[in-house]
């Protein structure tokens, strides 16, 4: 069976958690992979998040070096299963089966994500963000993608309790977005065509020095 086919089958199956209808394309692989910039002198640690058939996990190999290491994430079992096929040579790539929300993460350097955030509902995009941010190592990245008007098209088509959730997954993703997104890109050659957004943490703001710093105002105890 084919890559492709093999895709097709398993979003047949299961639309909502597969999410797209067949792999990314060479150009979104290449802007997914965007930020993970070679690091001379240290080995860097990568992160890919529901790989599927492992599109871009071609390209994050592609540049990894001898020292780099690589851990997969997916949860569809017959997708981990093929990258165990694919990758059983490479001493560098570890792949474990099961959700992200199951895992304990390492810290990464850069992490890529493919999973379809507009079909998660609110508690789990924001689960998922808290532990991909939290994990990654100062300086690192996170890269996902979204498809262009895909919001719109899950918003029309939505109704009764699951319009509910699906705005309310939306309103969280476009609230991370507005806080950790340092880069977005269109990527028109893709079916559909996608956005990728490139995110860092934001770390806490420091608590502002307290010069001559009085009690003016302070409830009396
Ligand atoms: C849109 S496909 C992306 C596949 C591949 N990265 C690509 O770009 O061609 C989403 C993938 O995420 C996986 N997935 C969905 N929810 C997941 C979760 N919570 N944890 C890990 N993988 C998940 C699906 O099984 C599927 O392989």
């Amino acid at each position: 069976m084919t890559e492709v086919t093999l895709f097709l089958r398993e979003y047949a199956k299961s639309r909502r958690d597969v999410g797209a209808i067949a792999p990314s394309s060479s150009r979104l692989c290449r802007a997914l992979t965007r930020y993970m910039i070679p690091n001379p002198g240290r080995s860097r640690a990568v992160l890919e998040v529901g790989p599927g058939t492992g599109a871009v996990t071609r390209y994050i190999t592609g540049s990894l070096g001898g020292q780099d290491t690589l851990d997969l994430i997916e949860a569809n079992p017959r997708f981990a299963t093929l990258l165990r096929h694919t990758y059983a040579d490479d001493p560098r790539l570890r792949i474990r089966t099961g959700l992200i929300q199951e895992h304990e993460l390492g810290s990464y350097d850069t992490i890529v994500c493919g999973l379809p955030f507009a079909n998660f509902d609110a508690r789990t995009t924001e689960d998922i963000f808290d532990r991909l941010l939290g994990a990654l190592r100062p300086g690192g990245t996170l890269s996902f993608f979204g498809y262009v008007g895909g919001e719109t098209l899950r918003r029309t088509l939505a109704d009764g309790d699951d319009r509910e959730r699906t705005l309310a997954g939306l309103g969280v993703l476009r609230r991370i977005l507005r806080r950790h997104t340092f880069r977005t890109e269109t990527v028109l050659g893709n079916l559909p065509p996608a956005r990728v957004h490139h995110l860092a943490p934001i770390s806490a703001p420091a608590q502002p020095e307290r010069v001559g710093a009085c009690d003016c105002g302070k409830p009396s105890p």
